[in-house]
């Protein structure tokens, strides 16, 4: 390919995505292919010569999209979003167009240097402390990988790195029982074992019991083992709850334990300041992170980590081969020496567009119209006698189940509303996610999308209502 139809492309291309998003509504939410059924459409072999852009872009069309699910949809509301948005879409193809590798500051000094501005904004429009230190992780469960990592050679004196470990199965770590997998991904990277996170219960709102963490913590002490970290979170993936940061603060405190904040979603509503009571004793924990790729319309990935001593993460991280050493070393943030990667994409970029597009009052707009939609359906769900809320509503998740007079029992109301999730999802006009509360099949419905508006959250209730009616009875 050539610039001048390089140029044609893009210009083809720009109009496509733009159509894209104008028909978006008319693609089903969810693809319902089957297993194995885009692959049986596509060549196993790779092309041995040069193949024409129309062609590709014909076969991207034909048996690439009816295996998308579409995440920007408005009538998505599965999992948590994954929003994008137009300023963050431009600034990809600007990203794209550069591709820049950026490593170091040198490899090109803007990216780190936005990097750095950009990270002082979401501090300072979220309300972490000032004097914390901001950096761009991929996601959310690296980040909290790089959290006990940094736990673990704080605690070690950075010997493990070194050495290895000596006495293994003595390090403990500790989240919710509603915690997000991550956690237990990363206490088993971490070489610590996942026999050595420990769960600890939550009370009726699904929010961690801290009294419980201190007698946990207090009992591995008596019986010789080492508490190490404390993952608390800020809106769980089943429900939003939000543990009692305060309180487990001061528990980890006491205990000299380093303390990670999951807010992997919920961060984004510290933009609104009616929300910072979730981050009351921030100053006393370790480490946060959130994901503006969830809620703060930034496309896909863009993980906003912040620490309290950014000497224990560069410590933790940094490594020196020869042909990384430049005259600038102390000077600047050489972001590959705070995380895992050492290749790194230039993602400050789409974050700047998208704070400088929208302006903090319209990101705080379009975050409060989320939260108020979601009371609103759960208003709904709550007049409703056929249905039911499962979990408080502190920020834009509800959850709920059907459950009309004429079933009854855990089992058969599970058996129905995992029933009425398939039917809607297959329709592809809805997508909606499920959890397990206090073994409850529970209809996740997430409204938090970047093009949502009342009246789409409005419609999928009035579906929803109308698919359950069509759910067998025993
Ligand atoms: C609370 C929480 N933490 C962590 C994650 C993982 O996020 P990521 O995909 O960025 O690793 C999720 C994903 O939904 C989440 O809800």
């Amino acid at each position: 390919m050539n610039n001048a139809e390089f140029r044609e492309w893009a210009h083809r291309l720009a109009d496509h995505m733009a159509d894209y998003y104008n028909n978006i509504e008319t693609y089903p939410v969810k693809s319902n292919v089957k297993p194995g059924e885009i692959l049986a459409q596509l060549p196993k072999a790779p092309p041995a010569g040069s193949e024409d852009m129309s062609q590709i872009m014909s076969d991207f069309e034909r048996i690439i999209m009816p295996g998308i699910t579409h995440w920007q949809s408005p009538n998505f509301f599965a999992y948590f979003p994954a929003n994008g948005s137009y300023p963050s879409i431009l600034a990809e193809m600007l990203t794209a167009s550069l591709g820049a590798q950026c490593m170091v500051w040198d490899t090109s000094p803007a990216a780190a240097e936005l990097e750095e501005l950009v990270m002082n904004w979401l501090k300072a429009m979220t309300g972490l402390p000032d004097d914390w230190h901001g950096v761009i992780q991929d996601t959310a469960s690296t980040s909290t990988l790089v959290s006990i990592l940094c736990a673990r050679e704080k605690y070690a004196n950075y010997s493990i790195n070194e050495t290895g470990f000596k006495d293994t199965n003595k390090l403990r770590v500790y989240c919710s029982a509603e915690a997000h997998s991550s956690v237990e991904k990363a206490v088993k990277i971490a070489g610590i074992g996942r026999k050595n996170l420990v769960k600890i219960a939550t009370d009726i709102q699904y929010r961690m019991n801290s009294v419980l963490l201190r007698k946990a913590i207090a009992n591995d002490i008596a019986a010789g083992l080492t508490p190490l970290c404390v993952v608390a979170a800020l809106g769980t993936t089943g429900c939003t709850s939000v543990d009692p940061l305060n309180e487990i603060a001061s528990v980890c405190a006491e205990f000299n334990i380093w303390l990670h904040v999951d807010a992997a979603y919920a961060g984004t509503a510290l933009l609104l300041p009616e929300y910072r009571w979730m981050i009351e004793g921030i100053e006393k924990a370790d480490s946060f992170v959130f994901n503006p790729h969830k809620w703060m319309f930034t496309n896909f990935d863009c993980s906003a980590y912040f620490v309290k001593d950014k000497e224990i993460l560069i410590r933790t991280f940094e490594i020196l081969p020869e042909y990384l050493k430049t005259g600038n070393r102390g000077l600047v943030n050489d972001y590959r020496d705070w995380g895992i990667q050492l290749g790194r994409r230039f993602r400050a970029l789409k974050l700047w567009f998208v704070i400088r597009s929208f302006g903090v009052t319209q990101l705080q707009e379009m975050i409060r119209e989320h939260i108020r939609i979601a009371r609103w359906l759960e208003q709904q769900v709550i007049a409703h006698p056929d249905f039911e809320t499962l979990a408080p509503v502190p920020l834009s998740l509800v959850c709920f189940r059907y459950k009309p007079s004429d079933i009854a029992g855990t089992e058969n109301l599970n058996r129905v509303n995992e029933e009425l999730l398939g039917k809607l999802n297959a329709t592809g006009r809805i997508f909606l996610t499920h959890t397990k509360l206090n073994g409850q099949y529970t209809l996740r419905m997430s409204v938090a999308g970047t093009q949502t508006t009342h009246q789409h959250v409005e419609q999928a209730w009035e579906f929803i209502k109308e698919t359950a009616l069509g759910c067998t009875r025993l």
